[in-house]
């Protein structure tokens, strides 16, 4: 691999200790995937927060690579396992809470900004197009190759944490423009809900694993972009969609040749019935990827004057800065539920706490019931709140 004099410097250890693995490591994932160089990155988004999902080995990996590194680039953290605030109202244990409370402390430790969201791209992490970036989080990397045209691969934790601390990553994949054409066209005809973007992403990514889609048919706003983009990243392994004449990058690629499929009404109907496997269920939880300014807006604009008649559990999962921005919205929300931030219903410990859960989001839906032992009911969020009032 091509190395320029800085990274020879680094790769010698003049930077540290800290930087030279660091750098190792990223020169290593470069090797196995073909990269001839490293890029520059403008910032990086890094999974691998959860105490539930890195568990004891994690927590000593960061000790260990936290030890005198320091990121060189904006950076933030995905969802952790808890509430940073109102983990004892969640049900969370003590012994969880510390060892939680340890893992962001150590990548505060390197610079990293310590609010924990799956939507950074709303939040202040804001890459622009032609950006190389480093994020490790399926939908949102999704959303800024797509959204914003920005490139990155679809990082694991330890890359991504490597790249923040070295600034750079390998050059390969979706970094090369040759990388980002569509492999197949989806004829979209679906009607403009968001539950209905949430199907459409479920039914596409079963069906085309990690190919790139160019749709027609459809022109999603951000909140519909992310429902389905996280979608597609859980039900295949889609890390880039376009959308002729609405996504940057469209009008960039050819499509001619590539294999067309149509998704409509009796394909979104398949996917939703693939996903919904019971009907009552005690946790409802909505926000996956995080509730947007615009959703809390319009959740509590629809729940005004209405009146929680059941038992049953609700959590909005979003950011903290979203939670911080509108308490008025926040606290209608609160008489339906609790308004959760720093956290989601996959990465917390739900399986100690409930047995079935609802969720709008397909994503939230394909991992409740692998990765939280959940058995699942898939909705919209109108229907869903029907339940409850
Ligand atoms: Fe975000 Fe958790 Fe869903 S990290 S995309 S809310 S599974």
């Amino acid at each position: 691999m091509n190395l320029s004099a800085a990274e020879q410097r680094i790769l010698d250890g003049e930077e540290g200790e800290g930087a030279r693995k660091a750098l190792e490591l990223v020169v290593a994932l470069g090797k196995i995937y073909g990269a001839e160089d490293l890029v520059p990155i403008t910032s990086a988004h890094l999974s691998g927060v959860s105490y539930k999902t890195i568990g004891d080995g994690g927590i000593v990996y960061l000790e260990h690579v936290s030890q005198g590194a320091k990121v060189r680039v904006p950076s933030t953290l995905n969802p952790s396992g808890m509430d940073s605030v109102r983990w004892r109202e969640m049900g969370v244990s003590e012994e969880f809470a510390a060892k939680q409370l340890h893992i962001i402390d150590l990548y505060g430790s390197m610079g990293v900004e310590t609010s924990c969201s799956c939507t950074p791209y709303l939040a202040g992490n804001v890459p622009r197009k032609g950006d190389h970036v480093a994020w490790a989080e399926s939908s949102a990397l999704s959303m800024v190759n797509s959204m914003v045209g920005a490139r990155t691969n679809r990082e694991g934790g330890p890359g991504a944490l490597a790249a923040a601390i070295v600034g750079r990553t390998a050059n390969y994949g979706l970094h090369l423009k040759e990388n980002r054409s569509p492999t197949v066209v989806v004829e979209a005809d679906i009607d403009g809900s968001l539950f209905s973007h949430s199907l459409l992403g479920q039914a596409v990514g079963s069906r085309i694993g990690n190919g790139i889609p160019y749709f027609r048919g459809i022109r999603p706003d951000w909140e519909e972009a992310k429902i389905m983009a996280a979608a597609m990243a859980a039900s295949g392994a889609v890390a880039m969609f376009h959308v002729e004449d609405h996504t940057p990058e469209s009008s960039e690629h050819s499509t001619e040749g590539l294999e067309v499929i149509n998704i409509g009404d009796d394909e979104l109907k398949d996917a939703h019935e693939s996903l919904s496997v019971v009907e009552d269920v005690e946790l409802i939880a909505f926000g996956c990827p995080h509730l947007s300014m615009r959703e809390v807006r319009e959740m509590a604009y629809y729940l005004e004057g209405k009146v929680k008649k059941s038992d049953v559990k609700v959590w909005f999962c979003t950011s903290r800065q979203v939670r911080d921005a509108l308490p008025k919205e926040v606290a209608t929300l609160e008489r339906f539920g609790t308004v959760l931030a720093d956290t989601c219903m996959v990465v917390t410990p739900v399986e100690g706490l409930y047995e079935s859960s609802a969720s709008d989001s397909a994503k939230a839906c394909n991992y409740l019931p692998t990765l939280c032992s959940q058995k699942v009911r898939c909705d919209s969020f109108q229907t869903l709140m029907e339940v409850v009032m």
